[in-house]
C-alpha cells in the first residue's frame, strides 16, 4: 500500500510517499520546501510568515512527491498527517489539506504525532531495530528520552525542563553572531576548535536527584545554565570592547558542543542501562550533528550495544517519517474523523 505523507508542523512543507510490501517500507519520494531563507533574516521562525508560504508550498509539494513517486491521485491508499505539536497555524494548513484530500479520494486520513514521526524515522532507515530502544529525540522544540518496548509503543522516561537542545544551538550561535539556523553552522565551526578549551558546565538535576539514580526526573535535561554560561563567557571576552577571534569562536563551539553531546548520550545510556535496552537511537533535526552521531557510535561500540542514527534527510523534518508513523498506525486501526483538528501542544 501507498501512504502519503503531509508534515507541516515548523517551516518545512513535506510531501512524502512510503510503500509497504510484505512488511518492508520503501520511500518512493521524500519532498521537502524549506522556509529557511524567509526567517533567517529574523533571526527565528515567524509563525504567520510560516503559515502563509506553507498555503503557497503545499500543492507543489504534493504534486512533486507523487510525480517523484510515479503514482497518481488514485494510487494513494491513505493519508497521514502531523497533527500536532508544532505551530497551529503551520499545522493547520497540513491538517486541512489532508482533510480535503482523504474526503475527496475517500481515502483513510491518519493523525500522526510529530515525535511519533521522528521516532519512526529509524524504522524506516534501518527496517528492525532490536528491542527494546532507548531513543533520543532532539530537535529545535523538544529534547526527550523514549523506551521503544514494541512497535508503535512510546514511553517517555525523560524530557528537558527548560531549552530544548536545537534551540541551545540556535541560541548560542545567535549570540555569536553566527546566523540561523545555528545547529549546523556551529557543528561545522566546532570541528576547528578545541573541545577542552572552556569548561562550560554539565547540567546536573537537584541534589536529591542526583543521590537518588532511580528518582524520577533524574533522565531529564537542561539547557539554559549552559546558554547563560556560553553568554557569560562572550561577555568577558569581550568586555574590552573587542571582538572575538575566529580561534575563539571555534573552541567556544567546540566546547558547547562537547557538553551538550556529552548531556545528551549520557542520559540516553543511562536509560539504556536501567530499561534494559537492547538498542539505542537518536531522532530528529539534532541527530544530524557530526559529534553526536559519531560519539553515539564509539559509546555503542564501547558497551556492545547497536546504535541506529536515521540519514541526514530523515534527521530534520520530513514527510516520509510522518508516513511511516502512520502505516504503522493504520495497522494500529487508528483513524481520524472528519472532525481532526491541529492540536499545538499534543501529547504523545
Ligand atoms: O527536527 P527539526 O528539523 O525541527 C523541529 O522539530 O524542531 O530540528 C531543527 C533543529 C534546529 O534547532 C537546528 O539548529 C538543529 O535541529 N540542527 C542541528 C544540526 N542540524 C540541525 N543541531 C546541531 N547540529 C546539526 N548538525
Ligand atoms: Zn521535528
Amino acid at each position: 500500500m501507498n501512504v502519503l505523507g503531509i508534515e507541516t508542523s515548523c517551516d518545512e512543507t513535506s510531501a512524502a510517499v512510503v510503500s509497504e510490501h510484505d512488511g518492508v517500507w520503501t520511500i518512493g519520494s521524500n519532498i521537502v520546501a524549506s522556509q529557511v531563507a524567509i526567517h533567517r533574516e529574523w533571526g527565528g521562525v515567524v509563525p504567520e510568515l510560516a503559515s502563509r508560504q506553507h498555503i503557497r508550498d503545499i500543492c507543489g509539494v504534493v504534486r512533486v512527491a507523487l510525480e517523484t513517486a510515479k503514482i497518481d491521485l488514485g494510487g494513494v491508499d491513505a493519508i497521514a498527517v502531523t497533527q500536532g505539536p508544532g505551530l497551529v497555524g503551520s499545522l493547520l494548513v497540513g491538517v486541512s489539506f489532508a482533510k480535503s484530500l482523504a474526503l475527496s479520494l475517500e481515502r483513510p486520513l491518519i493523525p500522526v504525532h510529530h515525535l511519533a514521526g521522528h521516532i519512526e524515522s529509524l524504522f524506516l532507515q534501518h527496517g528492525a531495530i532490536p528491542l527494546p530502544l532507548a531513543v533520543l529525540v532532539v530537535s529545535g522544540g523538544h529534547t526527550s528520552l523514549y523506551i521503544v518496548d514494541e512497535p508503535g509503543s512510546y514511553r517517555r522516561v525523560g524530557r528537558t525542563r527548560d531549552d530544548a537542545a536545537g534551540e541551545a544551538y540556535d541560541k548560542v550561535a545567535k549570540l555569536l553572531g553566527l546566523g540561523y539556523p545555528g545547529g549546523p553552522i556551529v557543528d561545522t565551526l566546532a570541528r576547528a576548535g578545541n573541545d577542552e578549551a572552556i569548561h562550560f558546565p554539565k547540567t546536573r538535576m537537584t541534589h536529591a536527584d542526583r543521590n537518588a539514580p532511580a528518582m524520577k526526573g533524574d533522565l531529564d535535561f537542561s539547557f539554559s545554565g549552559l546558554k547563560t554560561a556560553v553568554l557569560r563567557h562572550v561577555r568577558e571576552r569581550t568586555a574590552d570592547g573587542g571582538a572575538l577571534k575566529d580561534s575563539e569562536i571555534a573552541d567556544i563551539c567546540a566546547s558547547f558542543q562537547r557538553a551538550v553531546v556529552e548531556a545528551l548520550l549520557d542520559r540516553l545510556f543511562d536509560a539504556a542501562d536501567r530499561f534494559g535496552a537492547a538498542s539505542v537511537g537518536i531522532a530528529g533535526g539534532v541527530s544530524a550533528n557530526s559529534r553526536l552521531r559519531d560519539d553515539l557510535g564509539t559509546r555503542g561500540r564501547r558497551l556492545g550495544l547497536p546504535a541506529f542514527v536515521p540519514a541526514l534527510s530523515l534527521s530534520t523534518d520530513n514527510a516520509a517519517m510522518i508516513a511511516a508513523a502512520g502505516l504503522r498506525r493504520f495497522h494500529a486501526g487508528v483513524r481520524a474523523g472528519w472532525d481532526l483538528n491541529a492540536d499545538a501542544s499534543l501529547e504523545l
